[in-house]
């Protein structure tokens, strides 16, 4: 590469913790004006070596050439500084405040000072060079997820950076909004910006980036012209084996229905009505894919159906058996399983090792509890088989469970929620964030729940998540099922249409 292309030039760095090595001498080069992609494994290492280039980890050797000078960034002040931003997965905004106080307030931080009819000028210049459409005078809290994020991302854009790291930015984000971020990251290259994007969708891969780097286990193992590879060559390469992005999904007879609910309303947290009348029933041996742009009731629903959200009126039943009211222990000893959307926030204790977290529902069950206390032997004997069996990195059972990845965190709730054989399965979002071999493994995970005869509600806003997995295909748009068809028979467009509450008949 023509040294004046180079922004940023990443030399041999190495990052360890006590238990690991998460980033073994990697290097890496960031043109300016490129999208360059990180991609690897939950655990490869990538967070780790966005932070070490943020300045919010210390490596423990390797050098940071940027703009042709090599520079020590001890901080995220200084990173800023330097004109390097980084948009973490959860943002840092303060929801009381406007978008422009957000901002402002931000850069004060960092030792300047500016009016605020001065930032708005500004701002409003940026959101129309990028296309934001935001309204800076909006509370943070009334803000989508998606233009949260272009909060993050003006807020970087405002104090004048050069090179912008997202992590997973499209985790969090309705397909809708991915691709307007998408067409934003398009024109900060245009306008000569770098970014480094770490994500575990190949397709985001292969339809934004210039190149491609790829980590295994914290080692470098290429950088490619992303043009040149195919997506099934990044799987290998990050997985390093091969991985079937298809799925096999064989005829099987549907049993009994297992779930029925009917004519279900329920508010949300802020009072609103969300559920009008919800009704869908699920078979043994089916899985039911419930598709839908994130925030139309599908959260509510499954909480609903799990017993932690008091609905408003209708029917669900387990078997015949009604279950609205009973409590949530109940609810799971009757045999449903639950995987949240939030599974960070809901599913774990964080302090807890993994072992405890592997049996957290489950603690007073056999054969895990003996009498008043639990039998230690028992916990680590099954966290040790899970841990081997859903390929968790962690360096043993007994981890803190905060130290693990990001993908690793998601693994444990599923491990946990899958080993114990629910009749019922209300999977939120399971395969969200993690990495191509993971979610191979977790759709293998729930063709077997449906081959041993459970029944499997997957709400899903990954269309071919649903394509794939389904035998039926509900749309819940606006609290509201609009339709449902067998998923031999449905298209793309007709689901996308149901989406969008565009429905013709
Ligand atoms: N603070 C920490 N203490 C100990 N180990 C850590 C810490 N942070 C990260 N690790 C370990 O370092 C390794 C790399 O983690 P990292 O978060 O960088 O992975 P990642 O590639 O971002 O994965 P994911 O796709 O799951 O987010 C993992 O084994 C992780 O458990
Ligand atoms: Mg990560």
């Amino acid at each position: 590469m023509n040294s004046t292309d180079l922004l940023l030039y990443v030399d041999s760095l190495t990052k360890r913790f006590p238990q690991v090595t998460a980033v073994d001498c990697v290097s890496l080069e960031i043109a300016r004006g490129e999208i360059h992609c990180l991609l690897g494994e939950n655990g490869a290492g990538k967070t780790t070596l966005a932070e070490c280039i943020y300045g919010y980890l210390r490596p423990d050797s390797g050098r940071l050439i940027y703009k042709g000078k090599p520079v020590d960034i001890t901080s995220p002040k200084e990173a800023i500084g330097y004109g390097i931003g980084m948009v973490h997965q959860h943002f840092v905004l303060v929801e009381p405040l406007s978008v422009i106080e957000n901002i402002v307030l931000g850069v004060e931080g960092a030792g300047i000072r500016l009016q605020l009819e001065e930032a708005e000028e500004r701002l409003r210049r940026l959101c129309q060079d990028y296309g934001l459409e935001l309204d800076l005078h909006a509370k943070i809290w009334q803000l989508s997820v998606g233009q949260q994020q272009w909060v993050e991302i003006l807020k970087t854009l405002f104090v004048g950076a050069d090179l912008l790291i997202f992590d997973e930015p499209t985790a969090v984000l309705t397909p809708q909004e991915a691709a307007n971020l998408f067409i934003v990251l398009q024109r900060m290259k245009k306008s000569g910006l770098s970014i480094l994007l770490i994500t575990h969708k190949l397709r985001e891969v292969m339809d934004v980036s210039d190149r491609v780097t790829v980590l295994r286990k914290g080692r470098w193992i290429t950088t490619q012209k992303t043009r040149d590879v195919s997506r099934e060559e990044l799987a290998r390469l990050m997985v390093g084996r091969e991985v079937n992005l298809r799925i096999e999904r064989p005829e099987q007879q549907h049993g009994n229905v297992i779930l029925e609910v009917e004519n279900l309303t329920a508010r949300n947290d802020f009072g609103r009505q969300v559920l009008h009348g919800v009704s869908f029933d699920l078979h043994s041996g089916e899985i039911l894919g419930l598709a839908g742009v994130g925030g139309n009731g599908q959260k509510e629903l499954s909480e609903a159906i799990i017993g932690v959200r008091k609905v408003a009126g209708g029917r669900i039943c387990l078997h015949g058996k009604e279950i609205i009211g009973k409590s949530v222990q109940a609810i799971l000893d009757a045999g449903v399983g639950h995987i949240p959307q939030d599974r960070i926030a809901e599913g774990l204790v964080m302090e807890f090792p993994v072992s405890l977290n592997l049996i957290l529902g489950m603690q007073d069950r056999k054969p895990f509890r003996k009498g008043m206390v639990l039998d230690g032997k028992e916990i680590v004997g099954f966290a040790e088989r899970v841990i081997a069996d859903f390929e968790i990195a962690t360096p043993s059972t007994e981890q803190i469970t905060e130290t693990l990845s990001g993908g690793n965190l998601q693994k444990v709730i599923l491990a946990r929620e899958l080993s114990q054989e629910p009749r019922c399965l209300v999977a939120n979002q399971p395969t969200r964030g993690l990495d191509v071999g993971a979610i191979e493994y977790v759709h293998r995970k729930l063709m077997e729940q449906r081959k041993r005869g459970a029944g499997v509600l997957l709400i899903s806003e990954d269309l071919e998540e649903i394509f794939a997995l389904s035998d039926r295909i509900a749309v819940i748009y606006k609290g509201q099922i609009v339709g449902v068809v067998d998923s031999q028979k449905a298209s793309l467009e007709q689901i996308g249409l149901w989406m969008a509450g565009i429905i013709n008949d």
